[in-house]
């Protein structure tokens, strides 16, 4: 049953669904409960996750051109409170994130600003850390803006790259040491700032 108390949390997801998965199994996360969750495509495991938590959830296809306005339709129809984009691989326009008005979130797994921005998601970001040869690397939760991974950051978290790290391997240490930690953590720093806003 929804907490009525609690904020209201959207998460957009395209893929594997550990970021959701973590905010799920969170005991962090106090003031906010998940929703609603969306994918841009309808075999992203994300979708299965929701499922199993007995949370309610949608598809959206960015390929439609009202991506947004329907996305947009149904975080209204929800009451969403905040939206984090958890592993979502969607840009939203300006426009949208006005429209929605509520604070949007999003984890990437660099420490912002390396490794970020067009082109820089999955083993990408982790490839092109290896092949700079950073010796830490880490995950960052920032707010969404209209400049792809150039929102405000809310916290970050480093983690050491070894000398014989793989792309894939340095992916699965930053989730498991930082994404997972960080994530939970910032939602429920909004989510908090929100229910005590909502009780002034
Ligand atoms: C994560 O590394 C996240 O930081 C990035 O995409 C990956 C998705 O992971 N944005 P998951 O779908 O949460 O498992």
């Amino acid at each position: 049953m929804i907490d009525a108390q609690k904020a209201k949390i959207a998460v957009f997801v395209s893929g594997g669904g550990t970021n959701l998965q973590a905010l799920i199994d969170s005991d962090e996360l106090k003031h906010g409960e998940i929703t609603l969750v969306i994918a841009d495509n309808p075999s992203a495991f994300a979708l299965t996750r929701a499922e199993n938590a007995k949370i309610d959830s949608l598809v959206i296809s960015r390929k439609k051109p009202d991506f947004e306005k329907q996305a947009l339709m149904a975080l209204r129809a929800a009451n969403i409170d905040f939206v984090v984009l958890a592993g979502f691989l969607g840009i939203f326009s300006g426009d949208f994130i006005r429209e929605f008005g509520g604070p949007l979130i999003n984890i990437h797994p660099s420490l912002i600003p390396a490794f970020c921005g067009k082109g820089f998601y999955g083993l990408q970001v982790h490839k092109a850390a290896l092949e700079a040869g950073v010796k830490v690397s880490g995950a960052t939760v920032h707010y969404v803006s209209d400049v792809i991974d150039g929102g405000e950051i809310i916290a970050q978290k480093a983690v050491l790259v070894k000398p014989d790290d793989t792309p894939e391997t340095l992916q699965k240490r930053i989730m498991e040491e930082a994404e997972w930690q960080l994530l939970p953590r910032a939602a429920e720093q909004i989510a908090k700032t929100i229910v005590e806003e909502r009780s002034c």
